[in-house]
């Protein structure tokens, strides 16, 4: 690892470029280059010998970026610069969709703004919508034109039209970025096949098995089912290229520069379309090292810390969005640690949560959640976990043979556990998943199937509805972004009918990837009471994500206790993973000086039920979020 000592002046060739603009634009352009060279500078020379050459290079597309920026853009950026705790609020909540199964187009979209309203949703993630392969592409993962909107979802214009009309309603939009890999069908791919070395060199090659058997010694599987392997051999570059996920998903390679570059100007284009989110996917990926996973490497920070450079610099209204799903000692990386503190995404996905939520509802106890959750470092101040509880991808087990030994249980068998209970095989599971890449290898055992249908809605349990509340309080209680999955918030069980479209057939993550059926969605009861939940959260100013949330120690194995000292005073957030009452401690609460007598549940808006000397009783699934009235 090389890091950068001596600390050059930035270089003046972007003037030429920022000539034509008004003096004001020039004074900001020069006011944030020179507070982001230095970071800019630092995150490259980690990775390129040649690091002032390529910062060069990137402040000038940077340059070209700003100076074709729209001026509501360039308002926007002021505003969020003058208040870049916008995502980490606790009116901000998100809601991820599939153009085509929420709305048919991105027009349609913007026509059900309104439904997105008055769900509170503020942020809105798009999922894959960049012109993809035909076929197979893996949701959209397998992109062809990062310049292009899928045809039949609408058009760039579009993209940017429906950008402005969200913002001005007062929401924002997050698109994906794919930068581990490209389809087999994109330029780059097309142009390294007909033998242009410059792209040869975009991707990695290698002319026999020698070095991919070196590699694949120290590699997990992704795919093991259908795309066993991190390798393709093709015949016209005469040798085998990386391709982590699917075969026709060639892996870039960052420690090319000109990758770099390329990727740098595609997210200045995209946050020029309006679009203020990065879903940088599958970032863990993305730098490459022999006798390792190849899985979160020092160089992705660094990296990461000089692309987020770029946006700072050209259009700061733009936030990183880590995807990283990874065990949870690898995770807190991705918001910034060490010297990266602050200066990679602004938002990591809080897989560790996700994976923590369904684990105790199966187990009915805490204690390993607990101490997992536990040993997490905190995060810094000006970023914010994601937290959801389901997403458009399985459910892996990422439970730490560390922290599972702690509390008396064996990793493997808890993972083992967790298979059988939500591909329904456990007895008197009422879940109704599927198992998502068994891999015999390892005994992994993924997990597909919608939050409803993993929930017990789908096998008709009394409380399904209860732990889908349950899940949702604990993530729009955490104090991060809470996203929203859609369907979700009205029950959506398993599509039945996922195999039906070729293209998914193999894949059966398109069982929990349902179309949304209008109008059934307005008259919901769950729906209202999601509703609830999240207008109750945005009511609790003791959420905003500045403030870290403590894991207690549980006093019930069925109740999660979570603190948040704010500086308006504590939030105590109690979740009863169980079918049965439990009761949080009086004692408890005012150790953490909490009074119950004088306390409300944010939740429910009124004060707790209590009894004996202030113990607050928890019903069935009940959470609670505990703060002075
Ligand atoms: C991310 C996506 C997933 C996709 C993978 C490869 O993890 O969420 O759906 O398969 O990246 O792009």
């Amino acid at each position: 690892m090389r890091l950068y000592v001596s600390m050059t002046a930035a270089p003046r060739s972007h003037e030429t470029v920022l000539a034509a603009l008004p003096a004001h634009r020039r004074e900001v352009f020069e006011a944030r280059l020179e507070r982001w060279w230095p970071d800019l500078l630092e995150g490259l020379a980690e990775v390129y010998d040649d690091a002032d050459a390529v910062a060069d290079r990137v402040v000038a597309l940077a340059a070209r970026a700003y100076a074709e920026r729209d001026d509501d853009l360039h308002a926007l950026d002021l505003r969020r610069t003058l208040a870049p705790d916008w995502f980490q609020r606790p009116e901000t909540v998100g809601y991820a969709a599939y153009v085509d199964r929420f709305a048919g187009t991105l027009r349609g979209v913007a026509d059900r703004a309104a439904y997105l309203r008055d769900l509170g949703v503020t942020y809105l993630h798009l999922l894959p919508l960049l012109e993809p392969r035909d076929g197979d592409n893996d949701g959209g993962y397998a992109v062809k034109d990062y310049r292009a909107v899928r045809p039949d979802l609408g058009t760039m214009d579009d993209l940017r039209d429906l950008t402005r009309t969200l913002r001005a309603q007062g929401i924002s939009v997050c698109l994906d970025l794919v930068l581990n890999h490209v389809a087999a069908e994109h330029e780059w791919a097309v142009r390294a096949r007909a033998g242009d070395p410059t792209y040869r060199a975009y991707f990695l090659v290698h002319p026999d098995r020698t070095v991919p058997d070196a590699y694949e010694a120290t590699l997990p599987e992704v795919f093991p089912d259908f795309a066993p392997g991190s390798f393709t051999w093709d015949d016209d570059l005469d040798g085998w290229v990386w391709t982590t996920f699917n075969r026709w998903q060639w892996d870039v390679s960052w420690a090319n520069p000109d990758v770099f570059c390329e990727y740098a100007d595609i997210v200045l284009n995209l946050a020029n379309h309006g679009v203020e989110a990065i879903r940088l996917d599958a970032i863990a990926f993305i730098w490459k090292r022999l006798g390792t996973s190849c899985q979160n490497q020092p160089e992705v920070h660094a990296l990461t810390q000089a692309l987020r450079t770029v946006t700072r610099i050209a259009c700061p209204a733009t936030v990183f969005k880590a995807e990283a799903i990874v065990g949870p000692r690898d995770l807190v990386q991705y918001l910034g640690t060490g010297r990266h503190h602050g200066k990679v995404s602004d938002l990591a996905y809080h897989n560790g949560l996700m994976v923590q939520g369904w684990s105790m509802l199966a187990s009915g106890d805490v204690r390993l959640a607990s101490h997992a959750l536990q040993q997490l470092d905190p995060v810094p101040a000006s970023t914010a976990w994601v937290t959801y509880a389901r997403c458009h991808d399985d459910i892996g087990w990422a439970i730490d043979d560390g922290d599972a030994a702690a509390v008396g249980v064996d990793g493997f068998a808890h993972r083992s556990f967790l298979a059988d209970f939500y591909s329904g095989e456990f007895p008197g599971s009422w879940a109704r998943g599927l198992v998502f890449q068994h891999n015999p290898a390892t005994g992994d055992r993924r997990i597909s199937g919608s939050l409803a249908s993993l929930a017990g809605l789908e096998c008709g349990d009394p409380h399904a509805v209860d732990r889908i509340l349950l899940l949702h309080a604990l993530v729009l209680g955490w104090g991060g972004l809470p996203v929203l999955w859609m369907g979700d918030e009205v029950g959506l069980l398993n599509d039945a009918h996922w195999a039906e479209d070729p293209a998914h057939a193999d894949d059966n993550r398109w069982v929990h990837r349902p179309v949304l059926p209008w109008p059934v969605v307005d008259e919901h009861d769950l729906l209202r009471a999601v509703r609830r939940l999240v207008r109750a959260r945005g009511r609790t100013p003791h959420l905003h994500a500045s403030t870290g949330t403590e894991v207690l120690d549980p006093h019930d194995t069925g109740v999660l206790l979570t603190l948040r000292q704010h500086p308006l005073g504590p939030m105590v957030g109690a979740y009863n993973v169980t079918a049965t009452e439990r009761w949080v401690w009086g004692d408890r609460l005012r150790a953490v000086g909490l009074d119950p007598h004088h306390s409300v549940d944010r939740v429910s808006g009124v004060t707790p039920a209590l009894a004996g000397p202030g113990d607050v009783r928890l019903a069935p699934y009940q959470a609670v979020w505990l703060t002075a009235p």
